[in-house]
């Protein structure tokens, strides 16, 4: 996997990172006031860690933990002993970082399906993520993996475990929206010892993570199950581009595409490929450029394979709707980039329809309006 990101576009990236970033930190300093700050949240710090050649050193345990997973079954840290698993934190209405999360996710998965590596992703939106709405967030991801568990847990739980990961999912004031600011991976070993912490957004740390799952691993033999849907599937492109609210529906992809930067592009097979080998090179207008770039991770064939797919699924539904117009603005609470969702937090302002990333931002606003001067779209 090789970053293919033009600088410019990596800014942006960033800035949306960091205005992320910059959000939390503000949460936390009010949840800190509150007394509801974690101590010792500092897995971040590993991630970026320099390190001797070899196999990776043992940082810390796994907390003790009994949840559910989207199966309906209970995982504990006994019941995932005996092969290392890499493990995430998320939550399904997440539409920025998560869903990045989730396509790297499901790329660790392919990368490692000779392997007996298993994943877990635990969810730390106890009042929205239940055992139901994982199952469906699975199916939409990678269906057919069976080594994945997502796994659901109360808010009680979520202290305890996110403690024991040393990481931060902080409440906002609006109990269905938490807000978290870990990015990371872990790579935990056969025996419930944390290995190694990577960033998700770094190609290095991603491919030194594939190579320290597999240096703890053992080899499958059972073959890896083929997903029945092709490869919009099974690459876990439905993940983003099923939901309208994150990515474009792909069910059009004919005729010209209007770009952030206000060119046009027409949709050809030569787009299509670019779209996926450098998807921040012409990002779609009205959305985020949170698209990984599949460069590395597709065969020349598979992505030929990839290609004339798309175009079967445009031509069956050449008379799907034009995509509602959204725009991107920006949160004046905490800068970061928001889509102007009818259903995103928002409230009019002396006559100006203002969007938030989060009901916490929009309830500051709407406190002290003067704090937060508006700020004109990116
Ligand atoms: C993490 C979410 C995410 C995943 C996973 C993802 N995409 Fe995207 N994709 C986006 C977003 C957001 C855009 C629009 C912004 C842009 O152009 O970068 C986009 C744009 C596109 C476009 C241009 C669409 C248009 O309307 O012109 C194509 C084609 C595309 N993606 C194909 C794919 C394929 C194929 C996969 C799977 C291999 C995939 N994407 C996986 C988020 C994602």
């Amino acid at each position: 996997m090789q970053s293919n990101a033009s600088p410019w576009a990596r800014r942006i990236l960033v800035f949306a990172i960091v205005g992320f970033i910059g959000a939390t930190a503000t949460l936390f300093g009010y949840l800190r006031a509150r007394g509801g700050h974690q101590q010792g949240a500092d897995a971040e710090r590993y991630a970026h860690a320099q390190r001797d050649a070899g196999p990776p050193p043992v940082l810390w345990s796994v907390p003790d933990f009994a949840l559910t997973d989207h199966r309906n079954r209970t995982v504990t840290p006994g019941a995932l002993a005996g092969a290392p698993y890499i493990a995430d934190f998320i939550f399904t209405q997440c539409t920025n970082v998560c869903p990045m999360m989730s396509a790297r996710m499901v790329m660790l998965q392919r990368a490692l399906q000779d392997t007996d590596v298993a994943f877990v992703s635990f969810s730390v939106d106890p009042a929205h993520d239940t055992p139901a709405v994982l199952a469906e967030y699975a199916r939409r991801w990678n269906g057919s993996e069976t080594r994945w568990s997502l796994l659901a847990m109360s808010a009680e739980e979520r202290k305890a475990i996110v403690a024991g990961f040393r990481v931060t999912a902080a409440p906002t004031a609006d109990p269905d929206n938490p807000i978290i600011h870990s990015n990371v991976f872990f790579l935990v070993d056969a025996e419930g010892q944390v290995r190694g912490v990577y960033s998700s957004d770094d190609e290095a740390e991603l491919a030194s993570l594939i190579e320290d799952a597999r240096g703890l691993s053992r080899s499958r033999t059972a073959a890896p199950p083929t997903p029945a849907g092709g490869l919009y599937v099974a690459l876990g492109c439905a993940g983003c581009h099923d939901s309208a609210r994150i990515a474009p529906p792909l069910d059009a992809l004919l005729g010209p595409r209007a770009l952030a930067d206000t060119t046009t592009v027409e949709a050809d097979d030569a787009y299509v490929r670019r779209a996926i080998l450098e998807p921040t090179r012409e990002v779609v207008a009205g959305y985020l450029p949170i698209m990984p770039s599949y460069r590395g991770a597709l065969s020349d064939a598979e992505l030929d394979a990839l290609v004339a797919e798309l175009r079967t699924r445009a031509a069956r539904d050449v008379s799907a709707p034009a995509p509602r117009a959204v725009t991107v603005v920006i949160d004046p609470v905490c800068h970061m980039r928001v889509r102007t969702e009818p259903d995103a937090p928002h409230l009019t302002h002396e006559g100006t329809e203002v969007y938030f990333c989060a009901e916490a931002c929009r309830d500051a606003f709407r406190e002290d309006p003067r704090r937060y001067p508006l700020v004109p779209p990116p």
